[in-house]
């Protein structure tokens, strides 16, 4: 039996008060890890020069803005989340006269230009950290971190239980200068990473600094790296659990997501609203619930914050509509657009996360059934581009890259790798510097190796084998992008009409449009609700029916 979907409304787009209209609200935002780019001098590394060369590939690509994972001076112990000088940037990627050379490119070629700002920690080889350390215990700068004397006889119990993000301890104790065991330091993440204590107002002012250092450079924004940890609870409490990993994301923690980290981002917000242009802060805040995440984005705080829950949500009709459901709704009262993402630096791509049975997490080692990921993946964006709101897009997502799930041990680089085996840390496999041709040497990603090895089926891949392919991936993202730029209605609003759809499917009503997702094994069978527009695999249309394949999407004009 064939299903009829209704003719849906308009939709109500009207703007909830507070947030100004601005570029964001439904902007495509594509994400450069510039590690893995593209590699302007051929040291095998990716450098600023790569990717301002390859600028225009973006801008045909049609994504609105491009936020860079850090590029400052770093030694690279977390691939640059170990920021040393935050108004530097590291040697391996080029000057500050190559970033701004970058950012007016990108202007005059209309993307904007959103760079990453980590501020929860510092590297340890910060000059701030480095003499808190060579001036001792009592030395002021110490006061700058979380630096505490241990518990037990000795000193030579951690101050608390908490456990690092990387697996293990959360403390690194000290030696004082006189080469005896001394205070222990915070750092949630890597020991090269120690925690900024945020109670203190120089760490307060040099980011208000940092901030402006960036604005008069001309970016148009920031993303906050873990903008839910700078503040801890009063006192470093233990957390009296040994299963952190476990809460971690479930629950508020003492040093994640607490109510005081509110007061920071607003005092942010006035900073940009001081410059002219619309420059926006972007929260990267994994909370329990998204109502949380809501709260980074109230009218005089943060412009969006990433939607985790999105991302961490399986291949499967009733969990997506409840997760669009969810985001929509916790964003509305607060005025923000919601924003979607499928994949970034941190977790396997989404081709391979759909490619494996759901319930793994967004770490996953196998490579599962490649064909039937990638025709999820194409199915997923085609969905998400639909959405309104703001999607961000991870550099490779639109060649369909799968992760590379067999790098050599000795290849990998990620410190989570080393401190965790078996928790997290399998993040280099999304990681791996992206191909830009059929052949040559790293697939065109510069005119010499890779960081991390590409392996040898990367050339099919290549933006140079898919662009004007019929069919590929990359074509798909283009006509995508551009339809949703010929037709504002499909990111505008805060709102989707769902449509009476069979079991396993999802059909939502858009102004002018409507957008069919077949998320089960099977084809179904559905009334044409309108006229065929973009579908995310070959799909025809019988008369006044249509059979939609196995796990596809597609998009109707009505
Ligand atoms: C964020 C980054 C991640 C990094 C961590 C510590 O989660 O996305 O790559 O390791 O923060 O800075």
């Amino acid at each position: 039996m064939t299903q009829h979907l209704a003719a849906p409304s308009t939709g109500t787009s009207a703007e909830a008060p507070g947030h100004p209209t601005g570029w964001w609200q439904d902007a495509v935002i594509y994400q450069v890890y510039p590690r893995s780019f593209a590699d302007g001098n051929g040291d095998g590394m990716g450098d600023l020069a790569g990717v301002t060369a390859r600028l225009p590939y973006l801008r045909d690509l049609g994504v609105d803005a491009v936020w860079l994972s850090p590029f400052y001076a770093s030694p690279q112990a977390d691939a640059g989340y170990d920021v040393a000088d935050y108004r530097a940037i590291d040697p391996m990627f080029g000057t500050l006269l190559d970033a701004d050379g970058l950012i007016r490119e990108a202007h005059d070629l209309g993307l904007r230009i959103i760079v990453d700002l980590v501020p929860n920690h510092s590297s340890d080889q910060h000059e701030w950290f480095k003499r808190a350390l060579a001036e001792g215990p009592g030395s002021a700068l110490r006061e700058r971190y979380h630096f505490r004397p241990g518990k037990g006889t000795d000193g030579e119990l951690p101050p608390n239980d908490w456990e690092s993000i990387f697996g293990g301890p959360a403390w690194t104790r000290t030696t004082d200068p006189d080469g005896t065991p001394g205070e222990w330091y915070l750092h949630l993440f890597a020991p090269e990473q120690p925690d900024f204590n945020w109670e203190h107002p120089a760490v307060a002012d040099e980011f208000r600094s940092i901030l402006r250092f960036w604005l008069d450079m001309g970016v148009d924004g920031f993303r906050v790296d873990v903008a839910h940890g700078l503040v801890k609870a009063e006192g470093l409490p233990d957390l009296g659990s040994h299963d952190q990993l476990k809460l971690l994301g479930n629950d508020v923690m003492p040093f994640f997501d607490q109510d005081g980290v509110h007061e920071i981002y607003r005092s942010w917000r006035t900073i940009l609203d001081e410059y002219p242009g619309d420059r926006i802060l972007v929260a990267e805040a994994w909370t329990p619930t998204v109502e949380r995440t809501a709260n980074y984005v109230r009218p005089d705080e943060m412009h969006q914050a990433f939607n985790f829950q999105y991302l961490s949500t399986a291949w499967d009709a009733a969990e997506l509509r409840a997760v669009i459901d969810s985001s929509l709704d916790a964003m509305r009262p607060v005025g923000a657009p919601t924003t979607w993402v499928l994949s970034n630096h941190d977790v396997t791509r989404h081709t391979t996360r759909f490619a494996n049975p759901p319930g793994l997490g967004t770490q996953i080692r196998t490579p599962g059934d490649g064909e039937l990921g990638l025709r999820r993946a194409r199915a997923a964006t085609l969905l998400m581009l639909a959405l309104p709101g703001s999607a961000y897009v991870y550099q490779g997502e639109e060649l369909g890259l799968p992760d590379v799930t067999d790098l050599p041990d000795e290849a990998r680089q990620d410190p989570s790798f080393f401190r965790a085996e078996g928790q997290d840390g399998f993040r280099d496999g999304c990681r791996v510097p992206i191909p830009w041709t059929r052949e040559g040497s790293s697939y065109g990603f510069g005119a010499g190796g890779s960081w991390l090895p590409q392996p040898g089926s990367w050339g099919a891949y290549s933006v140079e084998a898919q662009s004007g392919t019929e069919g590929s991936t990359l074509e798909l993202y283009r006509a995508a992008i551009a339809t949703r730029r010929e037709h504002p209605g499909l990111g505008a609003g805060t709102d989707v009409l769902w449509l009476d759809a069979p079991e396993g499917v999802l059909a939502l009503g858009r102004p002018g449009f409507v957008c069919t997702v077949n998320t089960t094994g099977a084809p179904v069978r559905i009334d044409a609700p309108g006229r065929l527009l973009l579908s995310s695999g070959p799909v025809a249309v019988d008369g006044d029916t249509v059979e939609l394949p196995a796990d596809t999407t597609v998009w109707w004009t009505v």
